[in-house]
């Protein structure tokens, strides 16, 4: 079972007609652009955080799905005071560096880690930021208010691009191509996956190579990381050796071969990041520095992450017999 903490509602702030911020009475340390996992009644959801860290208390925003379970949980039940179950924060949808000149995308509740890195950026960074924003119509703009604020307060460093379905229809590549003088940027993208789609063919088109497309999936657990978790694989005695960076601190294990690097991790008694558990999250990542693994299932990495080294603990088996990894 995973270690979570309790967290306490401060307040709940109605964002929209179907979206609400959950604000924490608590302080922790997270990276603009990461998400929390909340236990919602029987089911376990990801949601980013929508504060920045050091500048508002953390607060998640949650966007209500069509006959979704979770979101519905969130948006009918949770109230000030309320003491929700919360997995540590988590993700690699974070930039490098908040100097750095970016190009947001966000569609609908893709807004949510956009926004933390939009607010983080302004305050401790130096670089330009172009964020464009499509939504069904104008009521459902999420943080319309706090937009034009930040973009009338820098106005040579934020330029918001809305994007209304309701008067523009639905965007395609082609008219993507007028961002072309910002297409040098580091881009991050959040957002419904017909979106991203056509997001990303515009920048691949446009030359933008896969390492600066930085893509945040929203999908729905199926797997609860609130609940027991059995290690139901027979050993077949075949070890490997795996050495762990992790904290600062160097751990060198044998790694029997059937077992996911991350259950042997836990089980070494190591604060090793996870959320799902499937593949799905990406709350795991980790880097392999030397030797090689096999992942059984990745939603998350694309191409680029893999080429960077960078593997889902949850899912990874030894392939060569030693391996070393790092967390960064
Ligand atoms: C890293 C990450 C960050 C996220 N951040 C946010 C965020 O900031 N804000 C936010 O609002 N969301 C976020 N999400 C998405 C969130 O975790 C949930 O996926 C979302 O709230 C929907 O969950 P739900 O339980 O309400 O819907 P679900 O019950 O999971 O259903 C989702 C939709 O799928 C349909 N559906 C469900 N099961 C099936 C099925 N078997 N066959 C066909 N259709 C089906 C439902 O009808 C519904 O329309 C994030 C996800 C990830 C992975
Ligand atoms: S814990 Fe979610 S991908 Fe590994």
């Amino acid at each position: 079972m995973a270690e979570y903490q309790q967290v306490k509602v401060a307040d709940v702030i109605q964002e929209t007609a179907d979206a609400v911020s959950v604000v924490f009475d608590a302080d922790f340390p997270y990276r603009p652009g990461q998400f929390l996992t909340l236990r919602c009644g029987d089911v376990a959801r990801c949601y980013s955080l929508s504060s920045a860290p050091g500048l508002d208390r953390p607060q998640v925003t949650v966007k209500r799905i069509p006959d979704g379970y979770g979101s519905a949980w969130v948006c009918d039940n949770v109230r000030p005071g309320t003491v929700l179950d919360v997995l540590p924060p988590a993700g690699i949808f974070t930039p490098k560096s908040l100097d750095d000149n970016l190009l947001l995308f966000a569609a609908g509740s893709g807004i949510t880690p956009v926004m933390s890195i939009v607010k983080s950026a302004l305050a401790h960074g130096t670089g330009k930021l172009v964020l464009v924003y499509a939504n069904r119509d104008e009521s459902s703009v999420i943080f319309a208010a706090r937009l034009r604020e930040l973009a009338s307060r820098y106005p040579e460093r934020l330029l918001v691009v809305h994007w209304l379905e309701s008067l523009q229809g639905l965007p395609t590549a082609r008219h993507f191509a007028a961002l072309r003088p910002f297409m040098g940027y580091q881009s991050f993208l959040c957002g419904p996956a017909p979106f991203m789609d056509v997001v990303s063919q515009a920048l691949r088109s446009s030359g933008v190579p896969r390492e600066r497309i930085h893509v945040e999936r929203f999908i729905s657990l199926s797997g609860n990381p609130f609940e027991e978790v059995v290690d139901e694989e027979p050993a077949d005695g075949s070890e490997a050796t795996v050495q762990v960076d992790l904290d600062g601190e160097s751990h060198t294990f044998p790694w029997p071969r059937h077992k996911k690097l991350l259950d042997l991790l836990l089980e070494k008694g190591l604060a090793a990041p996870y959320s799902c558990r499937e593949g799905a999250c990406s709350a795991c990542a980790c880097r392999i520095e030397r030797g090689e693994v096999k992942m059984l299932q990745n939603e998350i990495l694309d191409q680029e992450d893999l080429d960077d080294g960078i593997v889902l603990a949850c899912q990874s088996l030894p392939v060569t017999d030693t391996v070393r990894i790092t967390y960064t």
